[in-house]
């Protein structure tokens, strides 16, 4: 939880005409000047959340506050918030420069603040020099940067951004998120971006809203949600995890003891709360985390290989376990590329050290 608070969701439920359930009771807090990214799976709510706090969408139930003051009931123009929508939403018949200024103009800022405000936000995102081009002149970056301009030129308390790299391609849109991090930052601006790209989220987030079904799973920095997911469904969606059934045998000091068939895995005790009711338990392990070599050792499981995929500086194996279950070891290449093959058997075990995690369901 932020200690200050700008933006606050409380128990905010959105359900649409049909029973089509948007949001289930969010709770949400916005600290100032954070970058806060929503992540799930399409449907999960995201754009139903950016939609409420911008005033689009009334909630069923629930209240939204921004800087303390309650705006549940206050229509979009009036809310110190603004958004920059999945499409641009650009107007086809204006410039760059009118449809950057059309916020202002609504607000009847005088011509010549105008004119400076427009270019001072143009400036910010690399564009000045098309200040009098025509929106169709422009390439999808471009506009881009276009609508973003439009966003920050009113100055809102916070940006609302609904998935606004998606249609840009792979190279520019990497390129675009180091710029959108950088603007926030150097504007010091309360950003809420909407994606389904783990990646993005990872690479620019201050944190981490993971988003499904129309509930929050977690919330937490990008290296925490790495680290420590919580739910299996976390688990599943920031980077690969090995989902493995396990059993608490015993524990010594800091360390918990599981055995997941004849496969022994070591966890963190103070990082995992345990009841030691003898049921499975579900074990998060990276594969990073797991080791396969070409011998038998202490602690080791056999594993037959069945497929070794390039991943640049690793080599990723599929393998099954002799138990049946399926795991996925990333392998540094020089260990693994003369070392191992489809059909092999090879012997896995936990690499010590390993920050592997019990996940709930
Ligand atoms: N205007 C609407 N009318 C009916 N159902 C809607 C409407 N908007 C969104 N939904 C539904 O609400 C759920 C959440 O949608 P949305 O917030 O758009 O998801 P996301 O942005 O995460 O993909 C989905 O099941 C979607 O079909
Ligand atoms: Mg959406």
């Amino acid at each position: 939880m932020p200690n200050e608070v700008l933006l606050r969701l409380e128990a905010v439920s959105k359900r649409f005409p049909g029973g089509v359930v948007g949001l289930d009771a969010m709770d949400l807090e916005v600290a100032p000047g954070e970058f806060l990214s929503l992540l799930g799976p399409s449907g999960c709510g995201k754009t139903t959340s950016l939609r409420v706090t911008a005033g689009f969408e009334t909630p069923t139930s629930g209240r939204i506050f921004l800087d303390g003051r309650d705006i549940t009931a206050l229509r979009p123009f009036d809310r110190p918030v603004n958004t920059v929508f999945q499409d641009y939403a650009l107007f086809p018949h204006m410039n760059v420069a009118e449809n950057v200024g059309f916020g202002l103009s609504l607000r009847k800022v005088p011509a010549a603040a105008q004119r400076k405000q427009v270019a001072t936000a143009l400036d910010m995102v690399g564009l000045g020099e098309k200040i009098s081009a025509r929106v169709a002149e422009l390439s999808g970056g471009q506009r881009q940067r276009v609508a973003l301009a439009r966003a920050i030129v009113c100055k809102p308390r916070i940006l609302l951004l609904d998935e606004p790299l998606s249609a840009l391609d792979a190279h520019l849109r990497e390129h675009m998120q180091m710029e959108l991090k950088r603007l926030q930052s150097s504007l010091g601006m309360t950003f809420v971006m909407v994606t389904h790209d783990q990646t993005e989220a990872l690479s620019i987030s201050n944190r981490i809203v993971v988003m499904n079904k129309g509930r929050i799973e977690q919330v937490a920095s990008p290296a925490l949600l790495y680290d420590r997911p919580a739910t299996k469904f976390v688990a599943g969606f920031i980077g690969t995890m090995n989902l493995l059934e396990a059993r608490l045998v015993g524990r010594d000091g800091a360390t918990l003891r599981y055995m997941s068939g004849d496969l022994p895995l070591e966890l963190s005790a103070d990082q995992n709360e345990v009841s030691a009711d003898g049921r499975a338990h579900t074990i998060g392990v990276r594969p990073e985390d797991l080791v396969a070599t070409p011998s038998a050792g202490l602690a080791t499981v056999p594993a037959k290989i069945e497929s070794v995929v390039f991943h640049g500086r690793t080599l990723r194996m599929h393998a099954q376990l002799i138990s049946g279950a399926p795991v996925i070891i990333d392998a540094s290449r020089q260990a693994a590329e003369t070392a191992f093959d489809i059909g092999d058997i090879v012997h896995v075990r936990q690499r010590p050290g390993a920050n592997s995690v019990v996940l709930k369901a």
